[in-house]
């Protein structure tokens, strides 16, 4: 989704306005631009469709271009086409007003024909110019003025840096529904849309909340509400590290952040493992509240839903309570049964995607208690649920999650020990074997890393197959479910994935020689059962990888042409090792096929609109 980064101060704007924009490429894009004022030249506005290079190489990497203060955007395209006219930033005729925007302006045709009919011209196709020109149709003279009234002619989502060529010393920054993060410098202020933009520069940032205004100047910033009063707001120290979002010598992000998951899993659950249990004293969640709860609401997107399709199969076992898990874009339409005694666990691995945002508010409305697992610290999400345990992932920078995802399953895991024993609905043997198996997982995934060339080498046989199909049963299926997913999404190979059981009522047509299926087995007790319908498969001629335990390996390899095999674990612990091979295997066949790994195309990290 759109990036937006903002600076002013003292400094040259253009150079730390590119590194800004070059920190939020993996959001996903497909142009850019900046805004820097100059007071003798005014406002200077470049922007190029294309990769940001093409923006650097057309300044000269900032250095056709100066001033102390400006806008960057990298433009996702909604309203318009990518072009170097739609892109951002998008100034208003009379060239006084440039704004970046990320988000959606929902009555935009409508404003623009009112600006129409008073005589405004428009450049562009954006939803994005109306902002710019509604700004300069208001203004007459005091730019906060300006900013209020435009706002409250605006429907959508919005996060807005606003530079007025009339008030050369100060940016303004508006959001509604879409992130915007302040940051504070020495004799310098930024804005940007995530906080990867800004670690260079500051660690000291403040969230801005919906319907909030912000003006900043190299040496203040105030924050208003949307009557102009001012709101304190709280400063948050990032700790991450720069070089945690940075490849550390590896060709991609994806490879990177796949390689970090045993330490990601081990940041996530040592901390609130103690004494041999389950501590969570992040989660606002009683004993009565636990016993109380009806069902639990699972709700989220793409690969954070597979991990709640996971949690569904994991806390029914462990809570013998019913566990839905939705898709958070059908949640709100389809009126959710929800009581007082729900909980609505929100899984996001941003904080910020708008569809799990809106479904999260609309179960929190209809009366749930929400508990979300977020990595990003801050993000809406996390901030507007009653409880959040944050997965401590560090950045995640490759489009395609994987320690997101691998760390959310472990929180899954920590929720349902920790309520378990709160109810008491296992016995204490099997919480102490299952809790073991888990702090033994970060291990278990090293053994599976260690091997990963074995997966390379599949990876080259099949890498060219035009469709690939998962099947597995239980665990194994919504693992499957990921698997397909990631395969798709970075190697653009069609690709489809179904419980086992499910084939035979359809999808079986589809199979015929040659046609690469891959089959998770992991699950013992359904081990036979998922065997039966490779063997349908193999029979009409697919070619089989399979994949289960190293108990089973050379059962399967009876039967699969190639067999991948994880350590063996607790049964309910497996998703979190046949992940592993899942993600190599999507990573090493979209390398084989020339694929741009980390930025696939069409798809944004941070989904912020509808
Ligand atoms: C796939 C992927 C996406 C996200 C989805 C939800 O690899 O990353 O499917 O899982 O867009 O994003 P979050 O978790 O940020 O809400």
């Amino acid at each position: 989704m759109c990036g937006i980064v903002g600076f002013v101060g003292r400094e040259e704007a253009a150079p730390i306005l590119l590194d800004g924009l070059s920190r939020l490429e993996y959001r996903g894009y497909d142009s850019a631009g900046i805004a820097v004022y100059n007071r003798e030249k005014g406002l200077q506005v470049e922007k190029a469709k294309g990769r940001l290079q093409v923006l650097c190489d057309l300044v000269q990497g900032g250095s056709t271009v100066h001033g102390t203060l400006g806008l960057g955007h990298t433009r996702w395209a909604t309203h318009g086409e990518p072009s170097d006219v739609n892109s951002h930033p998008q100034v208003s005729q009379g060239g006084r007003f440039a704004v970046v925007h990320n988000g959606i302006i929902e009555n935009y045709v409508a404003l623009r024909e009112f600006l129409q009919s008073e005589g405004i011209r428009f450049a562009s196709q954006t939803d994005t110019e109306v902002v710019a020109q509604l700004l300069e149709y208001y203004y007459d003279g005091d730019l906060l003025e300006a900013v209020v009234k435009t706002l409250s002619r605006i429907q959508g989502a919005y996060a807005l840096g606003i530079l007025c060529a009339d008030c050369p010393d100060r940016l303004i920054a508006v959001r509604k529904d879409s992130p915007l993060i302040l940051g504070f410098g020495q004799g310098a202020h930024f804005l940007a849309s995530d906080v990867t933009a800004l670690i260079k520069y500051t660690r000291e940032v403040c969230y801005l909340d919906d319907g909030e205004i912000a003006e900043l100047t190299p040496d203040h910033l105030w924050v208003y509400d949307s009557y102009l009063r001012p709101v304190e707001k709280e400063h948050h120290h990032v700790d991450w590290e720069i070089s945690a979002a940075e490849k550390g010598g590896y060709e991609h992000f994806m490879a990177k952040e796949i390689m970090e998951q045993p330490e990601a899993i081990r940041k996530t659950i040592s901390p609130r493992i103690q004494d041999g249990r389950v501590v969570l004293d992040d989660l606002a969640l009683t004993a009565r509240d636990v016993a109380e709860m009806d069902k639990l609401c699972v709700i989220a997107c793409g690969s954070s839903y597979h991990v709640g399709m996971n949690a569904k199969y994991i806390l029914e076992k462990l809570l013998r309570k019913p566990v839905e898990v939705t898709l958070a874009s059908e949640f709100r339409y389809c009126d959710p049964i929800v009581t007082e005694h729900t909980l609505a666990l929100v899984i996001s691995q941003s904080g910020e995607t708008i569809d799990t945002l809106a479904a999260m508010r609309e179960a929190k409305r209809l009366g749930a208690k929400v508990l979300s697992i977020v990595n990003v610290v801050g993000s809406t999400i996390a901030r507007e649920s009653d409880g959040v345990l944050y997965t401590w992932a560090g950045p995640e920078i490759a489009v395609a999650t994987t320690k997101a995802y691998s760390t959310q399953l472990a929180v899954i895991y920590l929720i349902g020990l920790y309520c378990a024993q709160l109810l008491g609905s296992i016995p204490q043997d099997e919480y102490d074997g299952i809790l073991s198996e888990l702090q033994a997982i970060p291990d278990k995934m090293e053994e599976i890393l260690e091997n990963r060339s074995d997966i390379q080498y599949f990876a080259s046989i099949y890498f060219n197959h035009p469709s690939m199909f998962f099947i597995g049963r239980n665990l194994d299926y919504a693992v499957g479910l990921e698997g397909s997913l990631k395969l798709k999404e970075i190697s653009y190979i069609h690709s489809e994935a179904y419980a086992a059981g499910e084939l035979k009522h359809g999808t079986i047509s589809l199979i015929e020689p040659g046609t690469l299926v891959v089959a998770l087995a992991g699950y013992g007790a359904l081990f036979e059962k998922t065997m039966s319908n490779v063997v349908e498969v193999k029979s009409r001629g697919a070619d089989v990888l399979g994949l289960t335990t190293h108990s089973r390996a050379a059962e399967m390899a009876k039967t699969a042409d190639h067999v991948i095999s994880v350590p063996d674990t607790h049964p309910l612990l497996l998703p979190s090792l046949e992940v592993v091979p899942m993600q190599l295997l999507a990573y090493y066949v979209a390398l084989q096929r020339g694929c741009d790994i980390d930025k696939p195309r069409n798809l944004a990290k941070s989904v912020t609109v509808e």
